[in-house]
């Protein structure tokens, strides 16, 4: 959400040409009318002023869905006004995200047993689901050290610098510059969890030719305070795949010399829903060790509108307990895990139905 920072003495007022016939004075721009007006006008006032936005069939920008089958449209209108969050109102729509969940969890390797649960959550895009995945690092690592006596102020994420793209962008030919300014500002969202979560962020630097975090680089900046290693399955600059096998098998070998834990986040925004379908065999998910949660963007490669992510940690025991909210909103208990409360349903529904509609084949 854009921080709005017009004042509000503004008199600046919109001429609604099309609905004249409805509204004869103009409008004021940042202040609610004073009277109401016909339905058809508000309808066209608003829907002539968007004709200026861009086609959203036209934007390939950010990878994020813009056309879904009617039929997905229909299921989308008609859940439109249910809210996530009332999860005992809405207990089936609460039951395709454990559903979601677990689909992902088990396409990503995630060791659930027959009996058991996969554990994760539905959030509003990979942004929310990184973040999520880092408090719970953060916490994990400071219970960790408080019971072992130690200091536990300053924590770190090692990451490839290809999360900055402004601060990367002298790579690029200028042309690619200003479509990075441009375009991808949007990442950087490790930075997020800087500003907001206070871990530091420390970057591995790339170089001429190699656009993604260096594996042994990375692992030789991890120290005491890391409480984890990220890696990006499909760098937001070049698509390109981080060797998630081969930084476990280097922060694990760190590992047992350290005597430290240093687990690995995988950032799979984009490659989550190529990788499993189109290299199988690579092995960058839950197969390796000490992978303990990966986020994916369901807006992105899952094929839904924007507004849904996802984010599945390996076990119970890589999610604190204390992190978990427990909502006993209209009767029985129910433990979420999301930085927001109430939102919308329908693109829980509509990723339901793209798993179940494409299947593993499509
Ligand atoms: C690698 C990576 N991580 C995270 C994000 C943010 O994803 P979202 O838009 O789902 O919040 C992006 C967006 O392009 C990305 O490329």
């Amino acid at each position: 959400m854009v921080l709005t920072t017009t004042t509000a003495a503004s008199d600046e007022h919109l001429h609604c040409t099309f609905a004249s016939r409805y509204a004869r004075t103009s409008l004021p721009r940042f202040k609610i009318p004073d009277g109401s007006m016909p339905k058809e006008a508000a309808y066209q006032i608003v829907n002539d002023e968007l004709m200026l936005d861009g086609n959203p069939r036209l934007n390939l920008a950010s990878f994020v869905t813009t056309w879904m089958e009617p039929e997905c449209d229909k299921l989308i209108m008609e859940s439109i006004n249910k809210n996530y969050v009332d999860m005992d109102e809405y207990p089936v729509t609460t039951e395709l995200q454990n559903r979601c969940v677990n689909m992902i969890a088990h396409l990503f390797h995630a060791p659930v047993g027959d009996e058991e649960t996969a554990i994760g959550v539905g959030t509003v895009g990979s942004s929310e689901a990184i973040m999520l995945a880092g408090l719970a690092f953060k916490r994990k690592w400071q219970a960790t050290r408080k019971a072992e006596g130690k200091p536990y102020v300053k924590p770190n994420i090692v990451t490839g610098a290809n999360v900055q793209l402004e601060q990367n962008a002298f790579l690029y030919s200028r042309q690619f510059q200003l479509y990075l300014q441009e375009h991808c500002h949007l990442v950087g969202l490790l930075g997020k969890i800087r500003k907001y979560f206070e871990v530091e962020l420390k970057e591995v630097k790339l170089r001429e030719g190699y656009y993604v975090m260096d594996p042994a680089q990375a692992v030789e900046m991890v120290d005491e305070n890391t409480i984890c290693v990220a890696a990006i399955l499909g760098s937001t600059l070049t698509g390109e795949f981080e060797d998630v096998k081969l930084l476990n098998e280097l922060l694990t070998k760190k590992n047992k010399e350290t005597g430290w834990d240093t687990p690995i986040h995988v950032d799979a925004a984009s490659g989550g829903f190529i990788a499993p379908f189109l290299y199988p065999e690579l092995e960058w998910d839950f197969r390796l060790p000490l992978v303990k949660s990966i986020n994916v963007s369901g807006h992105k490669f899952g094929l839904v509108y924007a507004g849904v992510g996802w984010v599945v940690w390996r076990s119970k025991d890589d999610l604190p307990d204390e992190l978990v909210f427990h909502i006993n909103y209209l009767g029985s208990d129910q433990p979420t895990f999301t930085l927001n409360f109430s939102k919308g349903s329908c693109q829980i529904i509509a990723q339901y139905y793209q798993f179940i509609r494409l299947g593993f084949e499509g």
